[in-house]
């Protein structure tokens, strides 16, 4: 799929799902939100790309950051975002930013992995940050061993069309590397997901259902340690999806 088609059909999966989105635990609250904002405390004007239901740029708003731009390729959800006071909600590709340079701050929380080149993000980001602000961002991370990384995003994948690719550290330490940032945090986060929400929360086929199960009952060598992986009666019940948050300065 060409770059363009695939961001009109992630465009149009996320207008569906804004509703649930704006509601699912594991996006509207955690620790990572309150880091994340913390680090924000001193800034005047953020930019968070990829806002969702706008669960980071609320958080910023909570820590007194003045102004917050919150950009997302789907209408719906920018038109979310904006109904939070002291948010403008814009709908913008990640990849092309519309912006002069200026922000103190640019967040990214579990989105990068639907873009499908997010090294033209963390570049964007370079561009229009003010010298000296911070790029911070957390998205779900594939471990070091190929058959992990394999099963990870082919399960990512099969659950939704639109995920592109989850990187691994190595990957993500180059993307910042190569546009001029130096990380000065890297925390690890898990969040324990509940199989049937995750799903359903997408509109996952049931087809891709079935396929899905299958995956998740003979999973490779390993995996079951690495994503916690609990079954119940009928299958999967819970899983944890690891990810990184990284703070990095230009
Ligand atoms: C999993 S949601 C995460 C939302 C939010 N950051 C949060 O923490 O709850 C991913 C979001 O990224 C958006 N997105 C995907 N590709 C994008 C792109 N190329 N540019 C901007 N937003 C994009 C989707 O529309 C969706 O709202």
């Amino acid at each position: 799929m060409r770059g363009s088609e695939r961001k009109r059909t992630t465009a149009d999966s996320f207008d569906r799902a804004a509703a649930d989105y704006a509601e699912v635990t594991a996006h509207r609250e955690g620790e990572d939100l309150d880091l994340i904002a913390g680090w924000c405390g001193d800034a005047d004007r953020v930019l968070d790309v990829g806002t969702g239901a706008g669960h980071t740029a609320r958080a910023l708003v909570g820590v007194g950051v003045e102004e917050v731009v919150a950009a997302d390729v789907a209408p719906a959800m920018a038109a979310t975002a904006d109904g939070i006071e002291r948010v403008e909600g814009v709908v913008a590709d990640a990849e092309r930013l519309p912006f002069t340079a200026g922000f103190d701050a640019v967040t990214c929380r579990i989105a990068a992995h639907h873009f499908p080149e997010p090294e033209r993000f963390v570049a964007e980001a370079a561009r229009v940050l003010r010298p000296g602000g911070s790029l911070i961002v957390e998205d779900n991370v594939a471990p070091a061993d190929p058959d992990l990384d394999a099963f990870l995003n082919g399960v990512e994948r099969l659950r939704d069309p639109t995920h592109v690719r989850s990187y691994t550290l190595p990957e993500w330490q180059s993307m910042l590397e190569a546009e001029g940032f130096s990380v000065e945090e890297s925390v690890p986060v898990s969040k324990t997901l509940t199989y049937d929400d995750w799903v359903a929360r997408i509109g996952t086929s049931r087809e891709r259902r079935e396929r899905l199960a299958e995956r998740f009952s003979d999973p490779p060598a390993g995996a079951v340690e690495a994503f916690s992986i609990e079954y119940g009666e009928d299958g999967v019940r819970t899983f944890a999806s690891p990810k990184r948050l990284f703070r990095a300065s230009i």
